[in-house]
């Protein structure tokens, strides 16, 4: 395995970007941001002949050199990589140097990272909205840079807009608590917002947010330097500072309390339009967040949590490439649950760690077909899309080697102090799995001598790192004291399953009256773990405990998980049918389940049943979706082909050209 990001076509090894200011203006109406990017480079190699940048479908209209016109080329699209822009450099220039490059150019409409959505996609249904994904790799799609989390930047933009801009950044001017586009029109009149980040970040970490777009500052801790609010749509606001202002600044400050002060001055969060692929993405200084949190009962937030867990984890220690991105979620994960330990109870840390046990036999059994992304580390061959290794295993593998860590070394009395040295160590760094470990040997070198080294020694590190199949190299034991309830109630309904006449039965709708959202999960999943209910019972147990119709989306599709359980049953024909309805909004919840976490396997799920069902549910509503969920649904989810044929062979055909989906039933999870 290299030491080289497999995913980036830059020459980051020999010329590195340290700074880049941005120039842009957003354009709803031909949907792109075009401006200039002016790069600060260090010079690493003595004399490279030039500089090469990823891009993705970016239009190239020009480039210099310290301010002076040079020639560049843009090399052939790799299908995942993008293409290559080398950007001639000027002889002389030797290492330790620093030169500028600035280059102009425009975004393509239909750039991966980019969702342009029509005013009648959004909450208030007034004005467009613009909204940005670039993890793993798509800020290629943005802005032509060294798209590798080994190069951390700062920068600071300009950018132009009809609308109010966020971005992963300090907002300069016009302030975030001032009028909404500084007292100027909405949707008429060009506004220069000002942004500015001076802690380097990688490159997955550039966003930007651009729409009706209003902001709530949180109540303000006074012993803190930094703010926390909210943004969100005028309408949805209320609902987003509700859901979030008891808990942000309190999670913050335990995180603090626990790791190491906060770095990036503000901690806002974003609730973006449905399409929103993830459930949270930790952006700098803003998280963006999918709307389905907002349950009205602040069940979700433990996903602010996460999100702003990778402040430390991730933002500040970032892998060095795909290979690590354990590094971010395991870490990330492992540290989310230790402050559910200290916010609550150590129950809540085993309970969230039992769930993750389902998530992560899931994806194993996923990947069954292809071992090779069931590791932990993961050998990616140059050009392969990182996209396809996505599941839980970093996250669950990951947070499992870190507490089987914690316990192996004598506890959290040692683990604590350990974890903020480690911090303190890499923060602001990018490092692969071998700097993690050369460093906790050393640590442990230090702090406790030849006994803590020996018990190091004890892990089967290649087994954790290189494992493949469905186990853990360990078999681990969780706390399940609040789970145990879950599994009970789970357990009653499985011997239920032969009692035709559901009156009989003695469920109750009180079952679930003391069960928080986690329970109904744990629950849920409990359920899938045996043979698939019978349609009566399906049917009772959705209407008995509100599940077939809840807002709550994290129940919902899991509702719908053991209702499609046995495809061929007749019952998950109908719930086929609404749990489609459902994922595409056209039921009374009336918005997209764009989160890939609800749609993917939802999709999956209706095509096991129904094949034609989910292609006439998925085609037309294709442009609902972002476009990497698109692509990730039509690449490995349940969409083989997509392209235009003839109708020939089908049945009743008329012979001419349509676009055509296939369907096959591949098991991915997330
Ligand atoms: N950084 C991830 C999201 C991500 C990972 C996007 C890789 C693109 C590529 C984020 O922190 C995350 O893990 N989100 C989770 C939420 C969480 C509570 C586990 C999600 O969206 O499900
Ligand atoms: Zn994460």
């Amino acid at each position: 395995m290299t030491d080289l990001d497999p995913t980036t076509q830059s020459n980051y090894n020999q010329v590195y970007t340290e700074h880049v200011s941005f120039n842009w203006t957003v354009d709803f109406e031909s949907q792109t941001i075009s401006g200039n990017a002016t790069h600060t480079l260090k010079i690493k190699e003595d004399e490279p002949k030039e500089v090469i940048f990823d891009t993705l479908d970016l239009e190239i209209k020009g480039a210099s050199v310290a301010g002076q016109t040079t020639t560049y080329e843009v090399g052939e699209k790799h299908p995942v990589m993008g293409s290559a822009l080398s950007i001639v450099l000027p002889a002389g220039l030797k290492a330790g140097s620093t030169t500028t490059v600035t280059i102009s150019y425009k975004t393509h409409k239909d750039a991966t990272a980019l969702q342009w959505l029509a005013k009648e996609a959004t909450s208030g249904k007034k004005h467009p909205f613009l909204f940005s994904q670039c993890q793993p790799i798509y800020a290629r799609a943005v802005t032509p840079l060294q798209d590798t989390p080994s190069v951390k930047i700062t920068y600071d933009a300009k950018v132009a807009s009809t609308l109010p801009v966020v971005l992963s950044a300090i907002r300069v001017s016009p302030p975030s608590d001032g009028p909404t586009h500084d007292g100027k029109a909405l949707g008429k009149d060009l506004v220069s917002y000002t942004f500015d980040q001076p802690v380097a970040i990688p490159s997955y970490l550039l966003a930007i947010a651009v729409g009706d777009l209003e902001y709530r500052a949180f109540p303000q801790f006074e012993d803190k330097q930094w703010k926390t609010g909210v943004w969100a749509e005028p309408d949805v606001i209320e609902k987003a500072y509700w859901e979030f202002s008891e808990d942000t600044a309190k999670f913050l400050a335990k995180e603090e309390s626990i790791v190491s002060n906060y770095r990036f001055g503000v901690y806002e969060v974003l609730v973006l339009p449905p399409s929103f692929p993830y459930g949270g993405m930790e952006n700098p200084c803003v998280t963006f967040l999918t709307p389905t949190l907002l349950t009205g009962d602040r069940a979700l937030v433990d996903v602010v949590v996460h999100e702003l867990t990778h402040s430390w984890f991730g933002n500040g220690i970032t892998h060095a490439h795909a290979s690590h991105f354990w590094l971010n979620e395991g870490w990330t994960t492992y540290m989310e649950r230790l402050l559910q330990q200290f916010l609550h109870s150590p129950a809540h840390r085993g309970f969230q760690f039992a769930i993750g046990a389902k998530a992560l036999k899931d994806s194993l059994k996923g990947y069954e077909k292809t071992p090779k992304y069931q590791r932990l580390l993961i050998d990616f061959e140059k050009g392969e899309d990182p996209d396809d290794a996505y599941s839980s295993i970093p996250y669950e593998k990951g947070a499992n080697l870190i507490l089987h860590l914690e316990r192996t070394v004598g506890g959290l009395d040692v683990f604590l102090p350990y974890i903020r040295d480690y911090v303190e160590t890499f923060s602001g760094k990018s490092i692969t799995t071998w700097q993690w470990k050369d460093h906790l040997y050393q640590y442990f070198e230090k702090h406790g001598g030849p006994e803590k080294v020996k018990s190091l020694d004890s892990i089967d590190w290649d087994a954790w790192f290189y494992g493949e199949g469905v186990d853990l190299p360990v078999e681990m034991e969780y706390d399940l004291t609040l789970a145990k309830e879950a599994y009970d109630l789970a357990s009653r309904w499985d011997v239920a399953r032969n009692v035709s006449d559901t009156s009989r039965l003695s469920f109750k709708e009180s079952d679930i009256e003391k069960f928080d959202t986690n329970q109904l999960i744990s629950f849920l999943e409990r359920l899938q773990t045996f043979s698939a209910l019978p349609g009566n019972l399906v049917e009772h147990l959705g209407s008995l405990y509100g599940l077939s119709t809840t807002g709550n989306a994290e129940l919902r599709f899991r509702f719908y998980e053991n209702a499609l359980a046995d495809p061929s049953s007749p019952s998950a024909k109908t719930f086929a049918e609404e749990a489609a309805k459902w994922v595409v909004g056209e039921d009374a919840t009336a918005v997209v389940k764009g989160r890939m976490k609800f749609c993917r396997p939802t999709f999956r799920a209706i095509a096991k049943v129904d094949n034609d069902l989910a292609v006439k549910t998925y085609t037309p509503n294709k442009g609902s979706f972002h476009p990497i969920a698109a692509k990730l649904i039509e690449k490995v989810g349940f969409v083989r082909s997509f392209g235009w044929r003839k109708a020939i062979d089908e049945p009743g055909n008329t012979g001419s050209w349509h676009r055509s989906v296939d369907v096959f039933v591949e098991p991915r999870i997330r």
